[in-house]
Parts: C-alpha cells; structure tokens; sequence
C-alpha cells in the first residue's frame, strides 16, 4: 500500500469507512446464470447493517471480500467493486467488494483467521498436538498479509482526506498498521468481535505473527472490545510482545510515541428493529407449529454456530444430567438445539459436528420414548424458526467456553413472550452486562449447568418477568446505531 494509492483531490471518497471480511450483500447464482443478492449472515453483519438502517452510515463505504463465485461475478459486474453502483442493489450505504483469489482467501480466512486466530482468542488450542507452527504457516501468513494489504488498499483510496475509518475483527488485524502508512490523515479505530487471548495463549503464535499483529493494531486510534477483560488482555499482550518499550496504563498501549486508546463498546441489540424483524409471516408460522408440537412440555431453546467455542456437547451433556438426576422433569420438557452450520470447511467444525450429533443420538436414545424426543437438534439456518423459538422458550442456554459478546443471549430476552430464563455462561462477554439477571454457570461445569437449567425451569412466571425486563433493559442499551455513533465520535 503506498500513498498514491489515496484519492486525488478531484474525488472527495467517503467520510466514513467501515471494512469487514464479511459484507452486508451477498449473492448467489440461478440456474441461468444471473445473480441475486441478499443480506450478509452473522452478528457483525446484522448489527452493522442495523446502524445503516439507522441512517448512522451515510457518506459511507463498507469494505468487504468476495466470499463465493457468486460475489467474485457480482464485483466483476460492478464498476471499481463498488455494489452500490451495480442496478437494482440497495443496501442503505456504499459497498466496495474485494476480488481476492480464491487460494489467498482460503489460506487467510480459513487458516490464518479461524484455525489460528479464532482457536488463539478463544484459548482452544489443544496443546499437547495443536497448534503447529512450520513452514506452512508461513504461505498462510504470506496470504493473510496480502488479504490484509488488499482492504488496506481499498480503504486508502475511498476515503476522504481526515475520514474515519472502522476496521472490524481478527481477520484484519494488520490492516490499522498497514493503513497508518498510507493513509497517516485517516482517523483510525479496529474493534475486536472476539475475546482477547492472555499473553500466555497469546505468544504460541510464531513471535514475528504476535509482533506483526500487535503493531498492526497499533496503527490504530482506539482499539474497541466488548468488555473490560478483552480490553485488558489486549493491553497486556501488548507489553508482553513488544518488551519494555510498550506501556498500557489501562486505557491506552503507548509504543514509540504514538498512543493507541484501548476501549470498551459492548454491541447491544435494536429492541424495535429485533422486533419488527421477527414480526414475519414465516415466524408466525413457525410459533404455531412449535406451540402445537410441544404439546403442552416447557422449552429450552440454544440457538448458535455449529461452533467448537459455543459449548454445545457439554450443554447437552448438562440437559443429560437433568434428565437423569432430576427425572421429574423426563417428557415434560424438550430441548431445541438449533445449530447454524458454520465454517465447514475446517476438520476441527466438522468434528465438532460429528460430536453434538453423536451425544444427542446418545440422549434420544437413553431416554425417549414413543412420543417424546428430548432433543430437537437442527443443523440448519432458519431464521424465521430461531425468532420464532425465542418468543416461546421458557429457557434459553447460552454456555460458550469463551465468547467475545454472545448475542443470542440478548436477542432471547427481547423476543421472549412470557419471559425467559437465561442461563448463562461467565466466560461470555455478555456476562458482563446481563450477569445480575442470568442463571450463571461455570461453562465446564455441566452438573452446575444442569442445576442452572433447572433453576431457570423452576422459577415462577413473576420471577421470569421480572429477570427478563432487567435482561432486555441491559440488552438494549447499546443498540448498534449508538455503539457505531460513539465509537465514530471518540474517533472524532
Ligand atoms: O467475531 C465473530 C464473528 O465474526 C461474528 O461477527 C460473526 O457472527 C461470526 O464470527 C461469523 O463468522 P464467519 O464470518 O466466519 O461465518
């Protein structure tokens, strides 16, 4: 990236910027070729796309990577990648889509980010065997530097002279450093979607990687985290790297004279758009369907990624324990385990698939009868069903080993009828703000998580009530509009 990449005076580019592996847009390709678009999936993407609809993103263009054949034809389609200037797309702000080859993409989304990066944050490494650090891991990285100069790139030439710009997540940490140099008018700011890893975790990577990403958020203005403990870990990862010359003074890593704000921005969730979302056809449907085949048993609901960090075998295993120690609670109650598949392309999700599936055969088999299945697991991607199942649930799990935010804890609590008992794992971000009204669990302890859900099952319709209003009242505090409002103003 160099400075004659950035825009020349006779085009003034945005004011603000926001860049992301995922997109709000993504296409797909019809029998005869043509394309269509539809929204991005995920967290990220649903609460950014949220602040657009907020009117929070004009003047903007949201940096993104082709993530399918599809999109790599939609960007080929659309002037300079920009989707925004393709007919019939409307996606509320300017979307530029990146074209990076298919074999960069792969060693850097799949490898780099979530083998490495997202088993790093989340502390998941196996350490006996995994992870391996050998020649290999120096192709990955190659490509994850490419993939990170690529966005670097685009963002140096969209943006307007003085703009602010939003990096978002672990798959562009390099991108702040890199833009630094290009760019050194740009206001910066990265948020992390994800825990942090304790130095401890932090330095197995390979020492030139931990440098390299550190400096690289270093580039930044402000440095945004969920919470506290992400923010700190960050801050001491910082110092553990880079030695004696780095100091974090609990708001801000200084290293060679330029200060870096470390902050915390906890993503809520729009209470009136969640609801307008979930006031659908297909969700009314699904809410009658559910009530009828229920017949009459209480609901727990989990709803997540088919994902190793979600806890999904040891939150079965707890609904297990329940059954067993606890059998007057055998076919009066069910479990619906709805698990969006994810990342497939890795052994680790794909063996953790395998697993979820193997101990709910083990549960149904244990313990159901001719008209009872305990667990309803659905290895799919239903919207409308998921909003559905979080108006009726009476409790819903959310027991990750470590997560960055988790909004689904929040999103039950909103959508929730007749209120919901959260039972909650300390190691999510949401903790932090939703603690004093969850039923709280050390996420590796399934005996307590089978009490918790027992608890949580056993509160009455009044104490439901009432730990619910104080779950949606932190829950919405931070709506995205508002959290991408004050993270563009301290940038200000
Ligand atoms: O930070 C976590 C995150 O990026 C979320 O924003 C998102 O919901 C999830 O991971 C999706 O991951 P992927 O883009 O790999 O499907």
């Amino acid at each position: 990236v160099t400075t004659t990449e950035a825009r020349s005076g006779d085009q003034p580019g945005a004011s603000v910027l926001i860049a992301s592996n995922r997109g709000p847009v993504s296409f797909k390709l019809a029998g005869d070729g043509s394309l269509t678009a539809a929204k991005g999936s995920g967290g990220l993407v649903s609460g950014l796309s949220a602040a657009a609809r907020s009117g929070e993103l004009t003047d903007t263009v949201w940096v993104a990577a082709a993530l399918s054949e599809a999109d790599r034809q939609a960007v080929a389609q659309a002037p300079g990648g920009r989707l925004d200037h393709l007919d019939g797309i409307d996606v509320g702000t300017g979307v530029r889509m990146l074209d990076i080859d298919e074999h960069t993409y792969d060693l850097a989304y799949n490898q780099v980010s979530n083998r490495t990066l997202w088993f790093c944050n989340h502390v998941m490494f196996g350490m006996p065997e995994d992870p391996v650090f050998g020649e290999q891991f120096f192709y990955q990285w190659e490509a994850y530097r490419r993939y990170n100069q690529a966005f670097a790139a685009a963002l140096a030439e969209e943006a307007a002279p003085g703009a602010r710009v939003l990096v978002q997540d672990y798959h562009l940490f390099l991108v702040p450093g890199m833009l630094r140099e290009a760019r050194p008018d740009l206001r910066i700011g990265h948020f992390t979607h994800t825990p942090w890893a304790p130095p401890e975790t932090f330095r197995w990577l390979p020492d030139h990687a931990a440098r390299e990403i550190v400096l690289g958020m270093l580039g930044s203005d402000q440095a945004g985290f969920h919470t506290r403990a992400w923010a700190d870990e960050f801050g001491r990862c910082c110092t553990a790297v880079l030695g004696p010359g780095a100091t974090y003074d609990g708001s801000a890593v200084t290293w060679e004279g330029r200060r870096t704000r470390v902050e915390v921005f906890p993503l809520g969730v729009d209470g009136d758009d969640l609801q307008l979302v979930a006031d659908q056809p297909g969700a009314h449907v699904w809410r009658d369907r559910l009530i009828k085949e229920r017949a009459g048993r209480r609901m727990i609901l989990r709803v997540d990624r088919s994902e190793p960090s979600k806890n999904i075998v040891r939150g079965l295993l707890a609904y297990a324990e329940l059954l067993r120690h606890r059998p007057e609670w055998r076919d009066h109650v069910v479990l619906h385990a709805y698990c969006n598949p994810s990342r497939g392309d890795l052994d680790e999700y794909q063996d953790y698939s395998i697993a979820f599936h193997e101990v709910t055969e083990q549960i149904n088999a244990e313990f159901g009868t001719l008209d009872w299945t305990p667990v309803i697991l659905k290895v799919d991607d239903d919207f409308p069903r998921s909003l559905a199942a979080m108006q009726i649930a009476d409790v819903i799990v959310t027991n990750p080993v470590r997560d960055g935010m988790n909004l689904v804890a929040k999103e039950a609590a909103i959508l929730s009828h007749d209120g919901i008992g959260l039972v909650l794992s300390r190691e999510a971000g949401a903790f932090d703000e939703l603690r004093h009204a969850a039923y709280v669990v050390n996420p590796f302890d399934i005996s307590q998580t089978a009490d918790a859900i027992h608890d949580a099952l056993s509160a009455t319709p009044g104490e439901r009530r009432e730990r619910t209003d104080r779950l949606v009242e932190a829950a919405t505090r931070w709506p995205p509009g508002l959290w991408l409002t004050i993270q563009l103003t301290a940038l200000s």
